[in-house]
């Protein structure tokens, strides 16, 4: 390399760098044979490729001269307004979503980049509950907006607190962001010390009950701020979790107003003065390469959307666009098929994990597992799982300050034994193998365990 003569941005290089990349680099080392493959266990990706009903509108739609134009900078009419429409599924008959809430990205991480550049700027301050999903720090990190992170406790199911919460809101707050059910899960490492207590707790902790997004959404209105969030995983929850809030919900529809009850939204409220709601394509519908996303917001942020849309994507990309507009209906039996499959592969995982490496969480698509090394970082068993027995998985240091290769993985605190698995990735049959090689690390890596 011959070096720069000019200087990247201060920003940049202050934004961390992406965990992924970093973790298939431990992969490299690794020297595959036909009967012990490496197996992908990092990233979210879906295990298995759309239906076959989507793939030939996808190749329709590609072939054709129409779809080879911009499309305007907030997507496709006719797949907002079938979004609008498939939002009821999850959110109930009685949501008030219309086309005209709607923006199409270039997948979530597009949404919350545009949701960010359009709300607040350099200076300003968004809050964060730890753990957080890495590239939501690292968008603010790079647009100079300063990440206020908000702890959580596992006295209280992981669960971030309205009251802590409230006392994190300064005059350069512009907003609280959610995502829910959570990713990687709602943990926070370094209060993990009693893990008996944690355990228990973690299994509550994955998903932010109904009544505390809405208690969220209610600071955030009385202190005029944005609540955003993200519900890429939403497609995951089970029946009993439906809906996963009331917010889209008008106030009659709601039930009766209770003012004593925290829970309770007020009764003029109106979910496009404070929600910015984001979704993904990618894990639902299995097409994260064709980057699809989405954001549901007022229409009165539309026109300052549009011109953080217009510059970074102008439009996200259009063909699977034209083909998912009209295929939503008929794809909702395969987004259920591939929750219930999930759910089937958490069961196997969980069954077959072998007895010293225990499972703190599991939800939507990933697993959250100590490790039994004793007094060994999480980085470090990751390091060697992906170099030397082909399992590559991400520790959960990547998701709390100070995640990424920025901080060595001595130096991080060696309580942290929680590795996060992604059970979306890989066949039934992956899973037996992976617990396989887990158990044969203990002997392997020489390390004293529980
Ligand atoms: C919480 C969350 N938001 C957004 C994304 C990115 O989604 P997309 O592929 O649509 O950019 C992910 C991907 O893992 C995620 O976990």
């Amino acid at each position: 390399m011959s070096g720069l003569r000019f200087r990247l941005s201060g920003a940049i290089e202050r934004t961390n760098r992406p965990p992924i990349p970093q973790a298939y680099s431990w992969a490299e080392h690794y020297k595959p044979t036909p009967t012990r493959p490496l197996l992908d266990m990092s990233q979210g990706v879906p295990g298995v490729p759309p239906p076959k009903i989507f793939l030939d509108a996808l190749g329709t739609a590609s072939s054709s001269p129409s779809s080879c134009g911009y499309v305007p900078n907030a997507g496709e009419l006719a797949l907002r307004q079938a979004i609008a429409e498939e939002m009821r599924i999850p959110y109930g008959e009685d949501i008030d979503v219309t086309a005209g809430d709607i923006a199409i990205t270039a997948g979530c991480n597009m949404a919350f980049v545009a949701t960010i550049m359009t709300i607040a700027e350099a200076g300003d301050e968004v809050i964060l509950p730890v753990p957080w999903y890495f590239n939501h720090e690292m968008t603010l990190t790079m647009l100079g907006v300063k990440v206020v992170p908000l702890p959580t406790d596992p006295d209280n199911g992981f669960l971030p607190s309205l009251e802590q919460c409230a006392k994190l809101v300064t005059p350069k707050t512009k907003a609280i962001v959610l995502v829910t059910p959570n990713n990687p899960v709602c943990y926070f490492y370094s209060a993990l010390k009693s893990i008996e207590v944690s355990f228990s707790q973690l299994q509550t902790g994955a998903i932010y009950p109904a009544s505390h997004i809405a208690m969220f959404a209610g600071l955030a209105r009385s202190r005029n701020l944005a609540l955003i969030l993200d519900e890429t995983y939403r497609d995951f929850l089970s029946t009993e979790s439906l809906p996963p809030h009331k917010l889209f919900a008008p106030p009659a529809s709601r039930g009766p107003f209770d003012p004593s009850s925290h829970h309770a939204l007020p009764t003029d409220w109106c979910w496009r003065e404070t929600i910015i709601h984001l979704f993904s394509f990618s894990k639902s519908y299995c097409i994260p390469g064709h980057r699809l996303g989405l954001i549901c917001a007022s229409p009165d942020i539309m026109p300052s959307l549009n011109k953080a849309l217009d510059n970074v994507q102008i439009c996200a990309p259009r063909p699977p666009q034209i083909a998912l507009a009209p295929l939503l209906p008929a794809l909702r039996p395969f987004v259920q098929s591939n929750n219930e499959a999930l759910k089937h592969r958490h069961t196997l995982f969980k069954s077959l994990l072998p007895p010293k490496w225990h499972i703190g969480a599991q939800g939507g698509y990933y697993a959250f597992v100590k490790h039994p090394f004793i007094g060994i970082g999480a980085t470090k068993v990751a390091r060697r799982l992906a170099e030397e027995m082909g399992v590559l998985c991400l520790p959960a240091g990547f998701f709390g300050p100070g995640q990424s290769e920025n901080v060595g993985p001595d130096e991080r605190d060696v309580e942290d034994r929680w590795i996060r698995f992604s059970v979306a990735n890989v066949s039934d049959d992956k899973v037996r193998h992976v617990c396989q090689r887990l158990g044969e690390s203990e002997m392997a890596f020489g390390w004293e365990t529980e």
